[in-house]
């Protein structure tokens, strides 16, 4: 099964969190089966909550690697280096890499060859910003974000496609579901048109998904997912998201 629900920790956590977590999430989570359940926490903790998960279980990932696999790149961590810590999937294209870090569609095309190379499952992030969704360029940046990252499309497998538009991340609201499951659409057109041989897993939505709005975004028929940044870091939330997702697709 290809991965659904994704806890992006981003820039929190520590091996005592991850236990905490994990108890909380075990304590909640009322599905059969982990395996479409995802953590990217900080790549530091990847070994350490590799070992302590069942397996088969949960997935756990890194939130980024670096567009080249090794060299002389002072703190950065390659695809290969996650896979070897146990890694089996890794974001990239983040919209906070993208704006933080100055990252470009043409380091992303980079990044996703070399964590599909290393058999991690890619997941590749995009979104528009206010300032784009407001002068009605959605698409366009969508289609834009695509072609230029897939270039090197046909060697993917198994990719796994984020739509998070940059304005609902971390604001405390996300799009109105039928936004997002026309954009879902329009993203699969996009992707079906231009890269008929890519194997696209789905199309999941990340953008201040919570408890409180899990049920009618994770309904719609586009919406395959969710990936999930505050709200991830309660393990109790994120199961009772799981356990919303579970019975809304009856996993
Ligand atoms: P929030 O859920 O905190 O809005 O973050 C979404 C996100 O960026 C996940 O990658």
């Amino acid at each position: 099964m290809s991965l659904t629900l994704i806890a992006n920790w981003k820039l929190h956590g520590s091996k005592s969190f991850s236990r905490d977590w994990l108890n909380s999430f075990n304590d909640s989570y009322q599905g059969s089966s982990l395996s479409s359940i995802g953590i990217a926490p900080p790549s530091i903790f990847i070994d350490d909550l590799t070992k302590h998960i069942d397996n088969p279980g949960i997935s756990i990932g890194s939130q980024n690697v670096d567009h080249f696999p090794s060299g002389a790149r002072t703190g950065e961590i390659s695809a290969d280096m996650v896979a070897d810590a146990g890694g089996q999937f890794s974001l990239a294209g983040h919209s906070e890499r993208r704006i933080f870090f100055q990252e470009t569609n043409a380091d992303i095309a980079l990044k996703l060859d070399l964590i599909s190379e290393s058999s991690l499952i890619p997941i590749l992030c995009i979104g528009e910003s206010i300032d784009e969704k407001d002068q009605n360029k959605t698409e366009i940046i969508l289609e834009q974000q695509i072609i230029e990252s897939l270039s090197a499309g046909s060697k993917l497998q198994n990719l796994i496609i984020a739509y998070e538009p940059v304005w609902a991340i971390g604001s405390g609201s996300s799009a109105a579901p039928e936004e997002i499951n026309s954009i879902h659409k329009l993203i699969k057109d996009i992707v079906q048109s231009r890269f008929s041989a890519l194997d696209l897993q789905g199309v999941i939505y990340g953008g201040s998904v919570n408890i409180e709005n899990a049920f009618p975004i994770l309904e719609e028929e586009e919406v395959d997912g969710a990936l999930i940044g505050g709200a991830s870091l309660n393990g109790e939330e994120f199961a009772k998201i799981a356990n919303i997702f579970n019975e809304l697709k009856e996993l």
